[in-house]
């Protein structure tokens, strides 16, 4: 099933135009390559509270299944994301951001570093990826064969799981 999804990139630098956004442009192109369809995006600044309007407006209009944030999930003392997504998802669904890490650290031991969080409110699934280029398409490669089926069932799909 194609997803209607949107990107929200964090980035202080990107938001003032001083970094172009290779990360988002290529999780685009790999989502574009399996079928989903990008209704929104935008390049905001790493402040939690912007972060937090952003993903309620996207999540309460009810258009998308799907929102993928890029960025601001590690240490340092501007990275929010994490703070921000917590506060506005009212189911966790820690699988996802589980299987990123635990491929993740089979490539580098600084998947320790993410902090990425998971998780749902209303009928969209919310999941940080991380804003490096290579870090972001890696971790988008482990969630990908699990994002349709999530999507449909958070929709109200009824067919039992266990078949197919
Ligand atoms: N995961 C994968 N697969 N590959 C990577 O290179 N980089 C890590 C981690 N996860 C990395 C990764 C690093 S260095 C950091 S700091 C965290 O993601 C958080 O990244 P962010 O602050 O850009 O969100």
């Amino acid at each position: 099933m194609a997803i209607d999804w949107g990107l929200i990139t964090l980035s202080d630098k990107g938001a003032v135009g001083q970094r172009e956004d290779t990360a988002g442009a290529a999780i685009t192109q790999i989502m574009r390559d399996a079928g989903h369809q990008r209704l929104d995006y935008t390049m905001i600044p790493d402040e939690a509270q912007q972060i937090e309007q952003t993903l309620i407006d996207w999540c309460d209009s009810g258009r998308m299944g799907l929102i993928l944030t890029c960025g601001g999930t590690g240490l340092s003392p501007r990275d929010v994301t994490p703070e921000a997504t917590l506060r506005v998802i009212q189911r966790a669904v820690p699988g996802f951001a589980e299987a990123m890490r635990a491929a993740s650290l089979r490539i580098t031991p600084h998947a320790m570093l993410s902090r990425s969080v998971s998780g749902v409110r209303g009928q969209t699934l919310i999941i940080n990826l991380p804003g490096s280029r290579k870090a972001a398409i890696e971790n988008l490669e482990v969630v990908l064969p699990a994002l349709a089926h999530a999507v449909d069932k958070l929709r109200g799909d009824p067919a039992d799981c266990a078949i197919g």
